[in-house]
């Protein structure tokens, strides 16, 4: 069973961005998945590199995004995306030395409920200025 599975309920209203966050989805999944498996530090250790390139991609693409429409709100938003970003670079800071499962369980077992919540709360806060804006 996965993690967390992605749900219409969860849908921002647009695509991009829902791709974008299914994508992350799959990340905290096949994070999961490895740590079920007791696969090796390097296979977990990769797919959080991976997680954490992604999910700057996401928040900067998402920033843009929300900058071209006139989001009022963007400080407070982008102040949630860099404490995020700087949570996963600790968790990195440990895969690099060497406790990688360590790193893993605490980012499964903190960020990928602040993400979701993130995604329910903060991103659905921008739906209706995207549709207004024909985003
Ligand atoms: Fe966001
Ligand atoms: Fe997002």
């Amino acid at each position: 069973m996965a993690l967390i599975d992605w749900t219409d309920s969860m849908s921002v209203g647009v695509q991009l961005m829902d791709d974008h966050h299914k994508k992350l989805f799959d990340m905290f999944n096949r994070l999961h998945e490895a740590m079920k498996a007791g696969r090796g530090d390097v296979v977990i250790g990769n797919i959080m590199v991976e997680l954490l390139e992604y999910t700057r991609y996401h928040f900067g693409e998402e920033e843009q995004m929300l900058q071209r429409i006139g989001y009022t709100q963007m400080e407070m938003h982008k102040g949630l995306h860099r404490k995020f970003i700087s949570d996963l670079e600790g968790y990195d800071a440990d895969v690099k030395k060497g406790m990688a499962v360590f790193a893993a369980t605490q980012l499964l077992n903190s960020s990928v409920a602040w993400f979701r919540d993130h995604v329910m709360t903060i991103d659905k806060g921008y739906t209706e200025l995207a549709k207004q804006h024909g985003v």
